[in-house]
């Protein structure tokens, strides 16, 4: 099942001056900076609305390669909304579930993402052109 929007994807071409940016705007700083080295991605995370019960996280994402699926999103699209994620309780449960109803997965296991998560992607083909991320908290 999926539950609560976990957090909400944007593609940036340049990392710091978003971070300047987006500090500005949501009057907070990241509490997380991350590179995820295997998808060629460097991350930053904040919390607008820290400690209430409706807190929503925004990560921002810049390409360190140019081979990497960020930077052909920005290449093909521009900045701006790259995906939504959407907390699971169980991925593989999930994965199965959504192929079995036609969706096309990104990657047939769970990968590790940024921050502590097991993640995977459906194509945003067959979601009308949204990319969405499942994500599930490592827990160890
Ligand atoms: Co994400």
């Amino acid at each position: 099942m999926l539950t609560n929007v976990e957090h909400i994807g944007i593609a940036v071409r340049n990392m710091a001056a978003s971070n300047d940016l987006f500090s500005k705007l949501f009057n907070v700083v990241p509490y997380k900076f991350e590179t995820v080295e295997s998808e060629g991605v460097t991350t930053s995370f904040y919390r607008v609305n820290a400690g209430r019960e409706s807190q929503t996280k925004i990560e921002l994402l810049e390409a360190t390669r140019s081979d990497s699926p960020i930077a052909k999103f920005l290449e093909k699209k521009g900045e701006g909304i790259h995906h939504l994620a959407f907390e699971v309780d169980d991925i593989v449960a999930e994965m199965e579930r959504l192929k079995n109803e036609g969706f096309t997965l990104l990657s047939e296991a769970p990968k590790r993402g940024a921050d502590n998560k097991l993640v995977c992607f459906l194509h945003p083909k067959g979601t009308n052109g949204v990319l969405i991320e499942l994500c599930q908290e490592i827990k160890e």
